[in-house]
């Protein structure tokens, strides 16, 4: 059956001009700036009906939806038994879930395949490679506070939320990619009011306001209410290389008190460079108080040659 996630255009206008009141720190470069403005339009116009299934051109109003990771792909030649048996095998401690405990849901209407009944996506395997990587370093099983800065489509969280559903997991982003997180994971967790939505979420001035055992919905231009706070675990994927310098440097000194960080960013040689490696802020003064645990090749299920690293850290105290 098709699911589908519901528009509510009046919450997208809420978050753009909740943004635009809020100033400067943490204004998106003009990449991110443009595209949401083509991608508001696209929002009204089509709405969020199948938004993971269509495959859109590059430079159209749609393709904005890849740009973050919201739409499910599936390749035909995709070898399906290859790429859930990597899941499948892929080692997590005693007390983490492992892929066939956890599926993906239709909303959205994903392409996708079923393993024994189960419903996955290639991206949902992706989301479980780096939940299976953080889970050899961060024990999930407490009351954990969990904050995501750059949430994409919400999947991560979804992901999270499955496997340990006591934990507080609190999201950040850009308005166009929020609204369709929080329309797409409302609809998910609809049966257990497992979200807070931005509806409510947009009045909280402090971290003692988000509600346990839930996922909170917030804003980007909120993520000062983290300042000095002892968050369990930071998570950022493929997103603080988005941003100007100076954007995520303001935001890595507002969480230089959580006690955990999974960074995932790429690691590229670039040919005028002295030595191998572009780590723009994550490696350099400003994560100064942490200390890198490890950091290994990103695993992606189709593509070998992903330049995305994982990285753990610590703050060095503990
Ligand atoms: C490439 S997507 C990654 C999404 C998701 N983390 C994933 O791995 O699929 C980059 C994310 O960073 C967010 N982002 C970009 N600039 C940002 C900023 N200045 N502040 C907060 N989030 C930002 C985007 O909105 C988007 O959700």
């Amino acid at each position: 059956m098709t699911i589908q996630a519901d528009d509510d255009i009046e919450l997208l206008d809420l978050m753009l001009t909740d943004q635009a009141r809020c100033g400067e720190r943490y204004g998106a470069t003009a990449r991110w700036d443009g595209y949401s403005r083509i991608f508001a339009d696209f929002l009204r116009d089509v709405g969020l009906r199948d938004f993971r299934k269509h495959s859109h051109p590059k430079g159209s109003p749609g393709y904005v939806l890849h740009s973050f990771g919201a739409v499910d792909g599936l390749s035909a030649g995709t070898d399906i038994w290859k790429v859930y048996g990597t899941a499948a095998n892929a080692f997590v401690p005693a007390g983490a879930r492992t892929i066939d405990q956890l599926a993906v849901s239709r909303v959205g209407n994903p392409n996708g395949f079923e393993v024994q009944g189960r419903f996955y996506t290639l991206s949902w395997l992706n989301f479980f490679h780096r939940y299976a990587y953080v889970s050899k370093y961060f024990d999930f099983n407490g009351d954990n506070v969990i904050v995501e800065l750059g949430s994409g489509s919400g999947k991560q969280a979804e992901l999270l939320r499955k496997a340990h559903p006591h934990s507080t997991i609190v999201l950040f982003d850009l308005p166009t990619q929020l609204y369709v997180a929080n329309q797409y994971l409302t609809k998910v967790f609809e049966d257990d009011h497992g979200v807070v939505p931005y509806q409510v979420a947009r009045e909280f001035t402090s971290l003692d306001d988000v509600v346990r055992g839930k996922i909170n919905v917030l804003g980007n231009w909120q993520f000062d209410m983290l300042q000095g706070r002892d968050i369990d675990l930071f998570w950022n994927a493929a997103s603080l290389q988005e941003m100007a310098p100076d954007t995520a440097k303001h935001y890595l000194r507002v969480t230089s008190s959580v006690r955990h960080m999974f960074l995932m960013h790429m690691l590229r040689s670039e040919p005028d460079m002295g030595v191998p490696g572009r780590r723009k802020v994550i490696g350099s003064k400003a994560m100064a108080g942490f200390d890198e645990i490890d950091r290994t090749h990103a695993r992606h299920c189709n593509n070998r040659d992903w330049p995305y690293y994982d990285s753990f850290w610590k703050r060095s105290d503990l």
